[in-house]
């Protein structure tokens, strides 16, 4: 970890039960956490408020999307402005599931994050190459173009922390070598000195992504350029998510 702070995100996407994130919010308040660490949950919408009641004050909520403006006539979204009346501090834009998936573009995805930071909400803005992509030699032209694009949207970088998540290490298992996160680590770092200044370069803080877990954490945690993580399938686990914010080195 460089010298910023440590920033642990959950990102719970698509799952729980009322009962299941209650459990989950249990465990996650009797945890021992590190004082030194930024740590946050995305809980599905449906659940924020939920949570929002229930959680320990130590740890802040994310959204996992929001609207590129101001609420109205936009059928089944949700508005920047609704997340910040329930609590929300943060939200994850850019996430390999909503680019992949669901189709959304590097355009679309830097308004929402100009939008979000506008009205004061932090953003964790998401970059990462396919498996394809990188087997053809193309991970930094990847990353440094969506790193363009939010860069083209965003006001400012105070409220933004980056995060790395190669697509290929999601949720599969295959987590990214200490070496192989923080070659682009330091290549974004260096893309921001040369891009935007070096002082967002050096404070910007650049989370890794992609199958983090217990066992894995402490050797990731050890790069110099990476700043935290942002976690999926081992957040749902609260002594397993407790393990990996205390890998802070
Ligand atoms: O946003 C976190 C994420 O995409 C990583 O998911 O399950 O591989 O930790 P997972």
């Amino acid at each position: 970890a460089g010298s910023g702070k440590f920033f642990v995100g959950g990102n719970w996407k698509c799952n729980g039960t009322k009962d299941s994130i209650s459990k989950l919010v249990l465990d996650l308040n009797s945890a021992k956490l590190e004082t030194d660490v930024d740590v946050i949950v995305a809980p599905p919408f449906v659940y924020i408020e939920q949570v929002k009641n229930s959680l320990t004050d130590r740890i802040d909520i994310a959204a996992q999307n929001s609207w590129t403006g101001k609420g109205g006539a936009f059928t089944g979204e949700i508005s920047v402005e609704q997340l910040k009346d329930i609590g929300c501090k943060w939200v994850i834009l850019g996430h390999s599931e909503r680019r992949h998936v669901i189709g959304e573009d590097d355009q679309f995805i830097g308004k929402k994050a100009a939008y979000a930071l506008s009205q004061d909400l932090g953003v964790i803005a998401c970059i990462g190459e396919l498996l394809q992509e990188r087997e053809a030699g193309k991970t930094f032209d990847v990353c440094f173009q969506q790193m363009k694009a939010f860069a083209d949207a965003v006001p400012s970088w105070d409220n933004v922390v980056i995060a790395y998540e190669p697509v290929w290490a999601i949720g599969t298992g295959k987590v990214a070598t200490p070496e192989q996160a923080q070659e682009v680590h330091v290549a974004v770092r260096d893309w921001l000195k040369k891009n935007v200044s070096a002082d967002v370069a050096s404070k910007t803080r650049i989370i890794y992504g992609g199958s983090v877990n217990g066992g894995n954490c402490a050797e990731l945690a050890k790069q110099e350029d990476i700043d935290g993580f942002l976690v999926g399938g081992a957040s749902l686990k609260g002594p397993e998510f407790a393990t990996i914010i205390n890998s802070v080195t």
